[in-house]
């Protein structure tokens, strides 16, 4: 059975597949009719054990546009409040001739912890501050679209490192393709396993945006603290918060991308949130393109 857990597992050649797809279904998904039979045969099941906008609607959309059978199962919902296991519950829905689960949960590795016990494909949809494999795949893409290709470009991923699921994907995503990787934040929320990773550090925001070509702000997620770990918000926002006077005083145009959900005011302003140089809307639209793709390949594999 093949999965989607991580960008790690992945390798240069699979990042271009991946991508090479996404523009066919992009190109499917801008014509009148938006769908293709492709997968009449085959059920999704989408777990999300914690909330989401972004990421359940487009998995939702792609399978759907694929023309998939899909459940949607939310936890807060579900048995799993009357003591059900992972396990049981993924068992459960298999036993439904469900083919996929695409799965969002708290806690890291819980991807290919399933991946161990029952017999899916499983891809992730977010594991804890672990790996957001499809958000980096969209984020990557929505670079080469923007800036014509990864290889070679500077992008800092900029805030609560710490914390992200985001960052880790995305540091092995744009490394794999040839990128120069830089993480910037307050000190407190860059993690110390980081010198491993082979990305530059740096705790001036104004360094980091005069030498990068895209920056990729992150949000601070206050959910995950149980301490915290920069004195206020509101000295956040003037160390590490981006602001249209910030981009205005550099000497070049820098792309600025976001995986939301935005806090506008904190990390990012509503100036350049919504101005041209943010490629935010991209990213999600891209988001439908890319989770077709990756579907497309793996439910490939379970039809041989
Ligand atoms: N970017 C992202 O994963 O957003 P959601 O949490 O809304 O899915």
């Amino acid at each position: 059975v093949n999965h989607l857990l991580g960008i790690k597992y992945l390798n240069k050649q699979d990042i271009q597949l991946i991508f090479e797809t996404a523009d066919h279904f992009k190109e499917v998904i801008n014509r009148p009719i938006k769908k293709v039979p492709s997968l009449r045969d085959i059920t999704i099941a989408n777990l999300f054990f914690e909330n989401s906008t972004r990421t359940k609607l487009s998995f939702e959309l792609a399978e759907k546009r694929l023309s998939a059978d899909v459940i949607n199962f939310s936890a807060s919902q579900s048995s799993v409040k009357k003591g059900e296991t992972l396990i049981d519950t993924v068992n459960n829905i298999l036993s439904m001739k469900v083919d996929m689960v695409v799965m969002r949960h708290p806690n890291p590795g819980a991807g290919v912890f399933l991946s161990k016990h029952v017999n899916a494909s499983i891809i992730n949809a977010g594991d804890g501050a672990h790996e957001h494999p499809t958000q980096a795949l969209l984020d990557s893409y929505s670079i080469r679209e923007r800036l014509g290709y990864v290889k070679g470009k500077k992008v800092v991923i900029v805030g609560d490192i710490l914390h992200s699921r985001v960052a880790l994907s995305n540091i092995f995503a744009l490394q794999l393709q040839g990128a120069e990787v830089m993480v910037c934040g307050p000190k407190t929320l860059i993690p110390k396993y980081i010198d491993k990773l082979g990305v530059k550090v740096e705790y001036n925001l104004l360094n980091a945006l005069n030498w990068c070509d895209v920056a990729n702000m992150l949000r601070v997620q206050n959910e995950r603290m149980e301490i915290s770990y920069f004195p206020s918000t509101r000295e956040y926002t003037q160390q590490y918060g981006i602001n249209k006077k910030l981009l205005d005083s550099l000497d070049k145009e820098i792309t600025i991308m976001h995986p939301g959900p935005i806090n506008r005011g904190v990390e990012i302003t509503s100036d350049v949130a919504d101005s041209k140089q943010a490629i935010i809307l991209n990213q999600v639209q891209n988001g439908v393109a890319i989770r077709m793709a990756v579907i497309y390949l793996l439910a490939s594999k379970i039809k041989q």
